[in-house]
């Protein structure tokens, strides 16, 4: 038996992963290793990383100065809570992150991941509510089509259909528009001195299917949310770190967020570290003589030591590379190559907005659309004989490789892209 049947068989036998479908799907890949954008499983082939493992790799794999500074930090100091202590790693990387934020955002709250992080942001939000003397705002607003992670808060913003269905009697209210400002105005007048506030993915709506907006829009949210004088909780879990060819996808509007929620990128990819960031305003809102009017939310590993050192060094890594500018340059490349190697290939919506390519396979009658659709696996399965690891998001295919993804490494992405808007073509 191979070293890699028997990982997956062993697999098999206790493992349960996340959105995976046990009675259909293929065995795992069995992952040895990983450099740059490259994965080497345990039968020796080589696999291209063209999703960043869930679009956290940010620099690539293994990047030396990463590894160092996990490695140095945790000599030093592995964990401490955060509730009365605190660290320098802790300290700098709130500094470093209210300096490159968006104007406006002073405050840093850790936590775990991108669904924690939103978690935090909506409970800051409802909680600054009810401390302000209104209780009546508990209705959030979030975008049609949203996907913001996986616990109740964040499952509640999210679009219930398809992943949250069976939990649906358990969410809280909120109402959904399109990325359209006079959708946005009508909500916010209907509901008046309900609306606890927006919640949005800035430019790009990842798992809703990549969809893209201008910055217009994010300048048409402050600005009703001021008018409305309601929060903006702006998710950029996954746009945040340079994806949308600047370091937040917010700064492309000129606008700030009241709330702002990071995760994925902020360690490189590398460690489980999220933060919220939120103005002075709302800070204040908490801050009392009174004990009870604290925020009482807070994680084991809050502020972790080696997760906020790798922060350090991957923000570092940012500004030497110029990350943001490198992976708008790589999305170009990638969107080019994929224009020629497409020919007259029949796809929808062929979009970009930094490193980030995406597309719409063209309809096939009779098939289910969307999320669940079963084309799904065999396009995964496809890309993955291919030598490129793709998930595709119901009918839209798209690339959001790492940083250091060379030139020869985008045109392969490319062609593989093709190669499976084509083989859709002839089997329909
Ligand atoms: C925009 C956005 N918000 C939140 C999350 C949840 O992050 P996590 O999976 O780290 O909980 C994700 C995950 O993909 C995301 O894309």
């Amino acid at each position: 038996m191979s070293a890699r049947d028997d990982l997956a068989a062993r697999d098999a036998r206790v493992c349960w992963h996340p959105y995976t479908q046990h009675g259909l799907e293929a065995a795992p890949l069995a992952v040895r290793a990983a450099q740059g954008a490259v994965l080497t499983l345990h039968d020796g082939r080589e696999i291209l990383d063209a999703i960043s493992s869930w679009w956290a790799t940010l620099h690539g794999h293994a990047h030396p100065a990463l590894v160092e500074a996990m490695a140095s930090q945790a000599r030093e100091l592995d964990h401490v809570l955060f509730a009365g202590a605190t660290h320098e790693p802790a300290v700098r990387l709130a500094e470093e992150l209210v300096a490159a934020a968006p104007a406006g955002l002073t405050r840093v709250f850790y936590s775990d991941n991108g669904s924690t992080a939103v978690e935090v942001a909506l409970k800051m939000a409802r909680q600054a509510w009810v401390q302000r003397g209104e209780p009546a705002r508990r209705v959030f607003v979030a975008l049609e089509g949203a996907y913001h992670g996986d616990t109740f808060g964040a499952m509640s913003v999210g679009d219930p259909d398809p992943f949250f269905l069976p939990y649906a009697p358990l969410l809280f209210e909120v109402r959904r528009v399109p990325a359209d400002g006079a959708a946005l105005r009508a909500v916010f007048e209907e509901l008046g001195e309900r609306c606890a506030g927006f919640v949005g993915e800035p430019l790009v709506q990842g798992a809703a299917g990549m969809r893209m907006h201008g910055p217009e829009f994010l300048r048409e949210v402050r600005a009703l949310c001021d008018a409305f004088g309601t929060y903006w909780i702006a998710d950029e879990v996954m746009t945040g770190f340079g994806r949308t060819g600047t370091l937040f996808a917010c700064e492309q509007a000129g606008v700030a967020p009241d709330l702002l929620c990071l995760a994925k990128g902020l360690t490189g990819g590398t460690f489980p570290l999220a933060a919220t960031l939120a103005t002075e305003a709302l800070y204040e809102a908490f801050l009392s003589s009174e004990r009870g009017r604290a925020f009482f939310h807070g994680h084991t590993f809050t502020a972790h030591p080696v997760g906020c050192r790798v922060g350090l060094a991957s923000l570092a890594l940012c500004r030497a590379d110029d990350t943001p500018a490198r992976l708008a340059r790589l999305g170009e490349r990638i969107e080019r190559e994929l224009r020629g190697a497409l020919g007259d290939t029949p796809v929808r919506d062929l979009r970009r907005t930094g490193g980030i390519v995406a597309f719409d396979l063209a309809p096939r009658p009779g098939e289910a659309p969307g999320y669940l659709s079963t084309l799904q696996p065999e396009l995964r399965r496809l890309a993955l004989e291919h030598g490129v690891l793709l998930r595709p998001l119901g009918d839209v295919l798209y690339a959001l490789p790492p940083a250091c993804t060379s030139d020869a490494q985008a045109a392969r992405i490319a062609a593989v892209l093709a190669e499976l808007a084509r083989y859709r073509g002839v089997s329909a």
